[in-house]
């Protein structure tokens, strides 16, 4: 009972959030031969124990559809460039540790509507492999940065905000990316977020369960201990859906 309470207490605080980079909605053109819905690598997903094998099987399946992770999505090279573009206005920034209501903890983010020539063909793959051909993105990518000591508590991405997918490019770091239906916390499933990584969460996993990354006191994956250095996310978003305004 306290997660719920507390997980619509952050999402309120969420919405004004991700309402920064709510700024300039506009349609990006993306070529029509979109290629066919790419498939996350399921050994990168753990279903928690809690979650038996016979029961809800079919939101099991579901989700496990709607959470994908694709392993190595990027070279090291375009992690490279990618990283070199963003830095310089990461690094004008403070992480912020002190807001103990924020949903985040020990970062530092940013937005980019304009990049180089290279990343604008790395982040058009990423949109291409994530959302429908007839999609409206949002045309800035969030940058996430978030230091070795950062973490993400549950939250849902405000519908106000953000549209039905959400992908992350994943930098610099692993992590675990912990989902957990909002209503049956014994619903849940750990994401092993590698780097050079994509994510791509849509249905079930973006409005029935909640998503955290996890702090390095709990990040394990398969009971392996996982030490998060500092992470950057670059994170592509729809527009809101209308009926949520
Ligand atoms: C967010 C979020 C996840 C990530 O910014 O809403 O959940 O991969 N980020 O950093
Ligand atoms: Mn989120």
């Amino acid at each position: 009972m306290r997660m719920i309470t507390l997980n619509i207490f952050q999402m309120s605080k969420k919405i004004i959030r991700i309402g920064q980079f709510r700024c300039f909605c506009e349609v990006i053109q993306r070529s029509s031969d979109a290629p066919q819905k790419i498939i996350g690598d399921p050994n990168l997903i753990d279903i928690h124990p809690s979650w038996r094998q016979d029961e809800d099987e079919d939101l099991r399946k579901q989700v496990l559809r709607d959470m994908r992770v694709i392993p190595n999505f990027i070279t090291e090279e375009e992690e490279v460039s990618l990283l070199t573009e963003v830095e310089s206005q990461l690094k004008k920034l403070r992480y912020e540790f002190d807001h103990w209501d924020n949903a985040i903890v020990g970062y530092r983010e940013t937005e980019r509507k304009a990049w180089n020539e290279r990343n604008s063909v790395t982040l058009c793959r990423v949109r291409a492999a994530a959302f429908e051909p007839s999609a409206h993105l949002l045309p800035h990518a969030h940058v996430l940065d978030l230091a070795p000591a950062g973490y993400i508590k549950p939250h849902v991405d405000a519908v106000r905000f953000c549209g039905d997918t959400i992908a992350g490019l994943c930098l610099l770091s692993d992590a675990v990316m912990r989902l957990m239906h909002e209503l049956r916390a014994d619903l849940a499933l750990d994401a092993l977020l590698q780097r050079r990584s994509l994510y791509i969460m849509s249905g079930v996993a973006r409005y029935d369960f909640n998503h955290a990354v996890l702090s390095n006191e709990e990040s394990k994956f398969r009971g392996a201990k996982l030490i998060k250095k500092r992470r950057v996310a670059i994170i592509c978003r729809e527009q809101p859906n209308k009926e949520s305004d």
